[in-house]
């Protein structure tokens, strides 16, 4: 195995004017799970697709399980690697075993391997298999969010990306997506990049959090060793701000239960 799942050296991205990355440096071994966090724009999504070869830098390199990711044929990199995009990004006329099934029938696997892998798939993500016929509209947010999961799973990949996979939920259908993903992540030996605004997700799924601001990495850490060593007045208000919410809660509570 690989020393590291993804190494990101010296990337840069412009867009016209505007740098989206400016010099990102990153390494990320076997099994780890990253968050991803940042202001709006500070350049996460960019980052993520650069890993798969969505967004070709301007300079520096990227190696993935080892490779050089700009020389590898694309079929490749998308087995190896899963994506659960920012906007959940179902096709909404192809029903839920037709996207599980999207990668799977472009790498030309046999109808019957197919049917096999969107029965475990879907066990996987614990949805009920009945639904594998449905259109997306009649799913809830968080049984599509599911499918996504399942569908960037479908090649069997060693990495996986997700940009706010979990956004737009209630919290309860949030924090229980994020602790089951987190077991997949675990029982299928994966290495997850996952992009997310809410501090404390990152803090309770992420044995690493990345901080990006402006298109620079800021800050780097175990998530309990962040805020401490961050010399950002911004990274130190981002880390603290589960623990300062944390205590108002209970600082609340405790008040109305009085
Ligand atoms: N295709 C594009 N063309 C021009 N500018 C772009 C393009 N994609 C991204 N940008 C710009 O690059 C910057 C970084 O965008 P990116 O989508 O990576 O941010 P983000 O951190 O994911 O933000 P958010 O949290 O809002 O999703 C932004 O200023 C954005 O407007
Ligand atoms: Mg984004």
């Amino acid at each position: 195995m690989p020393q590291t799942a993804i190494e990101l050296s010296a990337i840069e991205k412009r867009y016209a004017a505007h740098t989206a990355l400016a010099g990102v440096s990153l390494s990320i071994a076997p099994g780890e799970f990253v968050a991803l966090v940042g202001p709006s724009g500070s350049g996460k999504t960019t980052l993520l697709k650069t890993i798969n070869g969505l967004v070709a830098p301007d300079a520096g390199s990227v190696r993935v399980l080892g490779e050089d990711a700009g020389v590898v044929p694309v079929h490749i990199l998308r087995r190896r690697i899963g994506y659960v995009f920012q906007e959940i990004g179902l096709f909404p006329h192809l029903t839920v075993a037709e996207n599980v099934a999207i990668t799977p029938r472009l790498l030309g696997w046999e109808p019957a391997r197919i049917a096999a892998r969107i029965d475990s798939l879907l066990g996987l993500v614990d949805l009920p298999r009945e639904m594998a016929n449905r259109l997306p509209s009649a799913l809830s947010g968080g049984q599509r969010q599911r499918v996504g999961v399942a569908r960037a799973l479908a090649a069997e990949p060693k990495i996986m990306l997700m940009d706010e996979p979990f956004g737009a939920l209630d919290p309860v259908t949030r924090d229980q997506l994020g602790t089951d993903y987190r077991a997949l992540h675990e029982q299928l030996g994966l290495t997850t990049v996952m992009v997310t605004h809410d501090m404390s997700e990152a803090v309770l799924l992420a044995d690493r959090i990345v901080v990006l601001k402006a298109g620079v990495i800021v800050a780097d850490g175990a998530p309990g060793h962040l805020s401490a060593q961050s010399l950002d007045p911004d990274v130190r208000a981002l880390m603290d701000a589960p623990r300062r919410q944390a205590e108002r809660l209970a600082a609340r509570l405790s008040e109305s239960a009085a």
